[in-house]
């Protein structure tokens, strides 16, 4: 089958995501180039690896030279200090998005988070249209960069998929992953289907599984085609063995973005 793009960028490779994605993405483009601040030493035949700071303007115009869609992993992936998620998550994501336009790029599918609406309580489903209620200054990091996708879809006509991932683990860590767990074979699934869809404007869509309950709604989603085909219902059991009862009361349990919510300032 003739492949989608010649040329993509996967950024924030040597991460956990990025190092998931990296095994399947020969699939969609003939050239495959790596980026992160850390460095990658076992690039096959069709990869190259640039090491760049998100947070040099220079270096990421240079780096979405002749790029047709990016895959963006790269960036602070937890709350840390404010220059942090200055520096890697909102530095970092307008010098992408200007190397993006700059170089004609058609596409960006991006690592949005739970964490842009963390503090909708478990009672209510968010679907992409809910006010965003961030829950940290990374949550915060992410609501902007969701600003950004629209934004240069709307100016620019750069098209954007946001991919809000929940809890993308090789498996559930804890009980309120047993709703918020995006395995790894569908967060592929997911990337598989943002890479192909035919026209994606700025679309928002939630990562998670199947699992049986959830708190989001994609159907604002629907033209993406991802129906996950995994569940997290298969590790409950030793879950609800290993790990302790919640306080039903407390706002881990009780709010989507779960600890995040509760954490104090980072920097305090
Ligand atoms: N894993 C999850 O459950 C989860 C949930 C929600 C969102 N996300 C998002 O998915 C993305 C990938 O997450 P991950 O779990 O693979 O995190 P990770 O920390 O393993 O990977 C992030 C990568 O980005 C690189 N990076 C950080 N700052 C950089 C900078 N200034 N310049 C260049 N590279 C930089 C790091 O070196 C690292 O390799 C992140 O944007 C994260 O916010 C992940």
């Amino acid at each position: 089958m003739a492949k989608k793009y010649n040329r993509l960028l996967l950024t924030g490779a040597a991460g956990a995501l990025g190092t998931e994605l990296r095994l399947s993405l020969h699939k969609y483009a003939d050239h495959i180039r790596l980026s992160d601040q850390v460095d990658i030493d076992n690039c096959a035949e069709h990869e190259e690896f640039v090491k760049a700071d998100l947070a040099d303007m220079d270096a990421m115009i240079a780096l979405t030279k002749d790029v047709d869609v990016v895959v963006h992993m790269g960036g602070q992936a937890r709350e840390g200090a404010w220059e942090t998620v200055l520096n890697s998550n909102i530095i970092g994501v307008y010098n992408l998005y200007e190397g993006c336009r700059k170089n004609d790029v058609k596409r960006v599918i991006w690592a949005s988070s739970v964490h842009a609406v963390g503090f909708y309580p478990r009672t209510e489903i968010v679907d992409s249209k809910s006010t965003v209620r961030p829950d940290s200054n990374y949550g915060v990091s992410k609501v902007y960069g969701e600003a950004m996708a629209q934004y240069y879809w709307d100016k620019y006509g750069l098209e954007s998929i946001s991919v809000r991932i929940y809890s993308c683990f090789p498996e559930p860590l804890d009980r309120r992953m047993l709703t918020t767990w995006l395995s790894y074979n569908d967060l592929r699934l997911l990337i598989d289907r943002c890479l192909w869809a035919p026209s994606v404007r700025h679309t928002i869509i939630h990562g998670v599984s199947n699992n049986t309950s959830v708190l989001i709604d994609n159907h604002n989603a629907r033209h993406i085609g991802f129906h996950p085909q995994d569940t997290s219902e298969i590790y409950r059991e030793k879950l609800e063995a290993n790990t302790p009862e919640p306080d039903p009361k407390s706002d881990v349990v009780a709010r989507h973005g779960g600890q995040f919510t509760i954490d104090q300032h980072f920097d305090d």
